[in-house]
């Protein structure tokens, strides 16, 4: 699944959220630092790195996100290359995020790889936006699109060399049209991946749901960004 990206690049990055100003500033810091935005996909927390004043080297297996993101971010520095061997010397950055992704890592390779990267004193941060179930369309769209998935983020498993992470939720939202709502579940990994009828069909209740509860200005999606932060251990 985490190849399914590819297909889907240019509808992930019109309808995907970005990333609220406050929890780039809690990842990257307030400081103007090197960071390495890895698994930067279309280069939607990226855009927001370079837009705080931070010197941005992006980090995506996928050639069609990574073309989408070269074609918004011309100006980055953007490498084909994986959590698990990344294509940057030793002590190179500062912070290394990760945002929407770590979850496809393998850890045991990749948590020596970024450790590999960080100069002394740096710190890799995680982050997710997740969709607030505690509105009551969203749990409606959470029952259509996967019922089965957790409405939250838990405390991800980040283990040697790094120690326990520091955690921050951010509140955030995105307003999304018709199209939009239905290009948001069309890019979700394991809808993707599915049969076209049975991919249709879901699309179609997505759809219905839609014109159920929004207003002439669209629907607005509200989210929670969970946020990790973890230094490699001394
Ligand atoms: C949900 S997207 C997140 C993209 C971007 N960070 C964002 O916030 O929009 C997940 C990304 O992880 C990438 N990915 C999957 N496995 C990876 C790995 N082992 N190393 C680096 N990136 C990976 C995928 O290609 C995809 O672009």
């Amino acid at each position: 699944m985490a190849t399914s990206f590819g297909g889907v690049a240019d509808v992930y990055e019109r309808t995907r959220p970005g990333y609220p100003v406050a929890a780039v500033a809690w990842l990257a810091g307030e400081h103007s630092t090197e960071v390495l935005d890895l698994a930067a996909g279309t280069g939607k927390l990226t855009r927001s790195l370079v837009a705080a004043g931070h010197d941005v080297v992006a980090v995506e297996p996928s050639e069609p996100m990574l073309a989408q993101l070269r074609a918004g971010l011309p100006g980055v520095d953007a490498r084909l290359g994986s959590a698990e061997a990344l294509p940057l010397p030793d002590a190179s950055v500062d912070v290394v995020t990760v945002a929407q992704a770590y979850h496809w890592f393998d850890p045991a390779t990749a948590l020596p790889e970024i450790a590999r990267v960080l100069r002394p004193g740096g710190w890799l941060a995680l982050a997710w936006n997740v969709a607030d179930a505690t509105t009551a369309w969203v749990e409606e769209l959470w029952q259509i699109v996967n019922p089965d998935e957790p409405r939250t983020v838990e405390r991800p498993d980040i283990g040697a060399p790094f120690g326990e992470p520091e955690t921050h939720t951010f509140p955030h939202s995105q307003r999304l049209d018709r199209a939009g709502l239905v290009g948001l579940v069309a890019s979700r990994s394991y809808v993707a991946v599915r049969e076209p009828a049975e991919r249709d069909e879901l699309l179609a209740k997505v759809a219905a749901l839609y014109d159920r509860h929004a207003g002439p200005d669209g629907i607005v999606v509200p989210y929670v960004t969970h946020c990790f932060r973890s230094r490699p251990l001394a």
